[in-house]
C-alpha cells in the first residue's frame, strides 16, 4: 500500500537513498533540505528517476527553530496523513579545531540541528501521525554517543565537534525512548538507528576528523528501510538499532529522570527560540 512519509535531509547521502527506494515503491514522499536550488534539482532527479510524480519537496534550514515550525505548518498545509517521520538531517564533526558555532536561536548547532530540531518537528506534527497510525518515528542517530551534559548542555566548557555529535545523538535516542513511553498504544511507534559505521556520505568524505568511510549508503539504507517497513516491528517501540539488530545504547537512554528532564530543557528551549 502506498503511504506518506518525510525524511528530513533528504537531498544527499543516506536520506536521499531512502527517498529514491520508497519513490521507486510509489509512496509518497516528502522531500526536504535546506538549499532551494539543490532540493529543486534533487525532486527533478527523483522524478525523472523513478517516474513518481507524488514527491514534494520542502525547504527549511533545522539550525533555526522558527524554519522547523514552518516546516512543520507546510506539511500539514499539504499532506492529509503521514505514516512515518525519519529525522534524519545532521552536520557531523567538521575539522580537529573547528570551534563552537550556533544556530540562528543561539543554541550549539549539533544540539540545535542533529536533536532540537527532530524534537520539535515529531512534537508539531505529532497530531498527524496519531491520526494516521499506525505510524512511526524514527530517529536516526549513531553509535557514536555521549552524556548529554544537563549542567552544560551548549558546551561552553571542553568543547568538540565529535563531543557535540555525540551528545547530540544520544539525545535523539533518549527522544525516541521518551516519545515511545508517552505514545505507549496509541500505534505511533519511536525507534532510533545507527544505519551505518562510516558510511561513503559527504558527512564523512568532507571531515577531516572522521576515517575513511567503511561502509555505503546502500547498507544504511538497507537498515533503514528495515526499519521503515518491516512488519514485525509494527509494535516494535523504544529501541535502538545498530543497523538490522536490536541493541543497548549508552545507559542515559533509559533513565526515566534523564529522559524527563531532557524533554522539560527541550520545552524551555524551543519556547524561547
Ligand atoms: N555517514 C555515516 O557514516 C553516519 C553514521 C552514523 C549516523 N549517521 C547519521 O545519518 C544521518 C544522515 O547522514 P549522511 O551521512 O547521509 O550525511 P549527509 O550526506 O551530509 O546528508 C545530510 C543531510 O542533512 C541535511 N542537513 C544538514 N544540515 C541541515 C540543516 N541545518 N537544515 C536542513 N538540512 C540539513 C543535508 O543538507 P545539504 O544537502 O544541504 O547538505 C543533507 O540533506 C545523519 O543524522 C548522521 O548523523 C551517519
Amino acid at each position: 500500500m502506498s503511504k506518506t512519509i518525510l525524511i528530513t535531509g533528504s537531498t544527499d547521502g543516506l536520506g536521499k537513498e531512502v527517498a529514491r527506494r520508497f519513490a521507486v515503491k510509489g509512496w509518497k514522499v516528502l522531500l526536504h533540505g535546506r538549499n532551494p536550488d539543490k532540493g529543486a534539482a534533487v525532486l527533478a532527479e527523483l522524478r525523472e528517476q523513478t517516474g513518481n510524480d507524488s514527491l514534494a519537496y520542502f525547504n527549511a534550514d533545522l539550525a533555526s527553530l522558527a524554519d522547523v515550525r514552518q516546516l512543520a505548518r507546510d506539511v500539514l498545509a499539504n499532506v492529509d496523513r503521514l505514516d512515518i517521520l525519519v529525522n534524519n538531517a545532521g552536520i557531523g564533526p567538521r575539522h580537529p579545531d573547528s570551534p563552537r558555532t550556533f544556530s540562528a536561536d543561539g543554541y550549539e548547532i549539533f544540539f540545535a540541528v542533529n536533536y532540537l530540531a527532530g524534537y520539535l518537528l515529531a512534537r508539531e506534527l505529532l497530531p498527524l501521525l496519531r491520526k494516521s497510525a499506525p505510524a512511526r518515528i524514527i530517529n536516526v542517530a549513531s553509535l557514536a554517543q555521549a552524556p548529554v551534559r544537563f549542567d552544560d548542555v551548549m558546551l561552553e566548557h571542553d568543547y568538540s565537534d565529535g563531543l557535540a555529535y555525540r551528545q547530540s545523538k544520544l539525545a535523539q535516542i533518549i527522544h525516541a525512548n521518551d516519545l515511545a513511553s508517552q505514545l505507549e498504544g496509541c500505534g505511533v511507534t519511536a525507534n532510533s538507528l545507527h544505519p551505518a559505521t562510516l558510511m561513503n556520505t559527504k558527512m564523512v568524505l568532507d571531515s577531516t576528523v572522521l576515517p575513511q568511510s567503511m561502509t555505503t549508503v546502500d547498507d544504511g539504507a538497507n537498515a533503514l528501510e528495515h526499519l521503515i517497513t518491516a512488519p514485525e516491528l509494527d509494535s516494535v517501540s523504544g529501541v535502538y538499532f545498530d543497523m538490522q539488530e536490536k541493541a543497548r545504547a549508552e545507559d542515559q537512554a533509559y533513565d526515566e529522570s534523564a529522559q524527563s528532564r531532557l524533554r522539560e530543557l527541550s520545552e524551555i528551549l524551543v519556547a524561547k527560540g
